[in-house]
């Protein structure tokens, strides 16, 4: 099966390019730039179907290297399976997930990864990788990471979050560092002082402040600032890389910005949620109603400055990829659990499916570039998580997976809208935002085309991932 993406432009970091994208079976088999129109138009004739993308860009299918389908957390369940979750992300132009295997406290690392298998194997709609939690560091488990790294899983997040669960202290930290110095694993960090959170934590609740905008007061952004420096140091005195997620305080990508001026591998990822909502208008809603937006980190004071500072930092390359850390759960009887108790309220946002078209907003607005939308979604993700050139560009070889995006459409976003992620409610209801996902294809097969999902699970193959491609 050939087809012919004819009469687009192509984006890329490096520019934007007229150009016809042929692709034959999975693959990328020419880009065709103006001067070729000839050879072009011939292809054209020989194609088994041309789809035209006149009038439209033509992308990489976007990568999102932070989601959390099926996750335990807090007595439930994130609420999309790998077959709903990645639907949804086809749907959004998202032709890639790497998903987050668990290993918690006293079970095996290959235990947690081969459960994490058992959920995706033949589900997912689009293709997809794993990082590794490790919420338990000992012997075992460091000597895993080395496996991890053979079998193509070559990054592990660790937390300083979440005493008694997932945290890690600075000691298991250090040891974790010194192995990823050693394997090239990359380190992903949940930055927060977890153990001062949960001080203020009890404090709150001891004093009747129980309403969801208590999550954010408690985890104030000196909390965040705090760990992100300690991750920082920790590094720079082991040698590992450090990729810091889901960064919400200005103060601590600000923190990442001085390690990179120092030529440290310190990496920062923020996601649409910190640049677009915030503490007081969300989190701080009346009623219960702010537990749509509990995540940790948290949002953050729109008059502090954190979003106008988050989006400066992503143009300047300070913070390299945005992601969504898609972790949703459901309204009624998953956020409800925090009710009367915000400490219970399960922490996570869903946004798979609204990524780009959040972050294309980010152009029309001025705040970045085109190519730079195409590099925070897609390129960088891929590179920093050795899946490049086979994901996050479009360039002969690669896989064919493509989006056609057009500037002049419109998405509202909301649950009777464009909104196929399995929640009951949107953390982006009533958002209103130009560009629109056309046609989306995965390593040449249409998923997405004319308001249709043609997509199918199984689709989606999992993929062995290199080692991060920003190191030396
Ligand atoms: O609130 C969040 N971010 N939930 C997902 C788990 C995590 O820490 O990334
Ligand atoms: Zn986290
Ligand atoms: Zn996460």
């Amino acid at each position: 099966m050939t087809i012919l993406v004819a009469g687009g432009s192509v984006v890329s970091p490096a520019g934007v390019t007229r150009a016809d994208v042929l692709v034959d079976g999975e693959t990328i088999a020419a880009v065709l730039a103006p001067g070729s129109v000839a050879l072009g138009a011939d292809l054209g004739a020989d194609a088994d179907r041309v789809i035209d993308a006149t009038g439209k860009y033509v992308l990489p299918g976007a990568v999102d290297c932070h989601t959390h389908m099926e996750l335990p957390f807090g007595g439930t369940f994130a609420s999309d399976t790998f077959e709903t979750g990645t639907r949804a992300a086809a749907w959004g132009g998202t032709t890639t997930i790497v998903d987050f295997a668990v290993q918690r406290h006293g079970e095996r690392v290959q235990d947690g990864l081969a459960a994490w298998h058992a959920k995706a194997d033949g589900q997912c709609a689009v293709d997809y990788a794993f990082h590794q939690i490790i919420g338990g560091v000992d012997d075992e488990s460091l000597a895993a990471m080395d496996e991890l790294v053979a079998e193509g899983i070559t990054s592990v997040k660790l937390f300083m979050a979440y005493p008694g669960v997932f945290l890690s202290d600075d000691g298991q930290i250090l040891r974790a560092m010194q192995t990823a110095a050693r394997n090239g694993a990359m380190i992903m960090m949940h930055a927060e002082n977890g153990t001062a959170i949960d001080v203020l934590v009890a404090q709150a609740l001891t004093r009747g402040d129980t309403a969801p905008v208590w999550h954010g007061l408690t985890r104030p952004w000196q909390t965040e600032a705090e760990a992100t420096a300690r991750a920082i140091t920790l590094a720079e005195l082991t040698g590992a890389p450090l990729y810091i997620v889901h960064m919400a305080a200005k103060q601590a990508a600000a923190e990442v910005a001085a390690a990179r001026d120092a030529g440290q591998n310190v990496f920062g990822e923020t996601c649409p949620q910190y640049l677009y909502l915030s503490l007081e208008e969300q989190l701080a809603a009346p009623g219960f109603e702010g537990a749509k937006w509990v995540c940790s980190t948290p949002l953050r004071a729109r008059a502090e400055g954190h979003q106008e500072a988050l989006w400066s930092y992503l143009r300047t390359n300070d913070l390299s990829v945005v992601s969504t850390d898609h972790c949703p759960f459901c309204f009624k009887e998953q956020k409800e659990l925090g009710v009367g108790d915000f400490s219970k309220i399960p922490n996570g946002i869903g946004s798979v499916e609204h990524r780009l078209d959040l972050i294309y907003q980010g152009v029309v607005d001025g705040r970045i570039s085109l190519e730079r939308w195409v590099e925070l979604c897609a390129a960088t993700p891929a590179r920093m998580f050795g899946l490049y050139p086979r994901k996050g560009v479009v360039a002969v070889g690669s896989d064919a997976d493509l989006v056609v995006y057009d500037p002049a459409g419109h998405t509202s976003i909301g649950v009777d809208k464009t909104h196929h992620m399995n929640m009951d409610y949107s953390a982006w209801e009533g958002f209103e935002v130009d560009g629109h996902v056309d046609t989306v294809l995965s390593r040449g097969t249409v998923l997405i085309e004319d308001g249709k999902y043609l997509g199918r699970k199984g689709h989606g193959r999992y993929l062995r991932r290199g080692l991060s491609q920003y190191l030396v």
